[in-house]
């Protein structure tokens, strides 16, 4: 399963990028004005500086409503550089622009998916990724595993190319559901990451070897 991080903060990415887990990065327009505020950094710089930070896919999203206008700020952000992949919405404007972009070369990822069906009709309209968000579906008590689940099989039973991008995870659980389903990518926030990485045991055992270590040394000492 590749590990995506879900945040524009260039800090966060570069502390993941240097553990050697970092297989792409997702942003979003919720994530990507946080860090011009903080850094000054217009969304173009952001985007140039987190491309030469990950070895893998990174994705801006658009925020114009209509095919036209995606296709135009598409454009753009595949121009930024040629690990850029752009965020589409779910809409049939969307699936409209996602179509075009397939036809010219861009990579795209459908976001703000709630069920297989729009899973379904995005990689129809030939889309890179698709984005089930599991965490928000969870919310309104839905089952997003599920969803993710669903998606999985039928992208499985015709061969479908699209990769199932799990989004909107919230917890390591949801980590490891999405990769016993099969998802192709789990995209985490960078607490999420952290998080992967502890357990209460490997702390108590590390401390313990160490002192026990440290009894003996002067002894065994060379
Ligand atoms: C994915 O691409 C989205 O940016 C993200 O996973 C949304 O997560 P949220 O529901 O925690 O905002």
């Amino acid at each position: 399963m590749k590990f995506f991080l879900d945040t524009a903060n260039l800090e966060e990415i570069e502390q993941a990028a240097s553990w050697g887990l970092l297989d792409g990065v997702t942003t979003n327009p919720t994530l990507i004005p946080r860090e011009m505020e903080r850094t000054g950094l217009t969304f173009k710089e952001i985007l140039k500086k987190i491309c030469k930070m990950v070895d893998g896919p990174v994705n801006g999203e658009v925020i114009s409503t209509s095919a036209e206008g995606m296709l135009k700020e598409g454009r753009q952000i595949a121009k930024i550089d040629e690990k850029m992949v752009v965020k589409v919405p779910m809409t049939p404007e969307g699936m409209k622009a996602v179509k075009a972009f397939s036809h010219e070369g861009i990579g795209t990822n459908v976001t703000l998916i709630f069920s297989p069906s729009q899973a379904l009709i995005a990689a129809k309209a030939g889309a890179s990724y698709v984005s089930p968000f599991v965490g928000r579906i969870d919310d309104k008590s839905g089952d997003g595993m599920e969803v993710v689940s669903q998606i999985v099989q039928i992208f499985q039973n015709y061969v479908l190319p699209t990769e199932v991008l799990a989004a909107s995870l919230r917890h390591p659980r949801h980590i490891v559901e999405a990769a016993l389903l099969g998802a192709d990518i789990a995209t985490m926030p960078f607490d999420v990451l952290k998080k992967l990485f502890e357990h209460p045991l490997t702390d108590i055992g590390l401390k313990q070897f160490l002192k026990d270590w440290d009894a003996v040394k002067e002894k065994i000492a060379p």
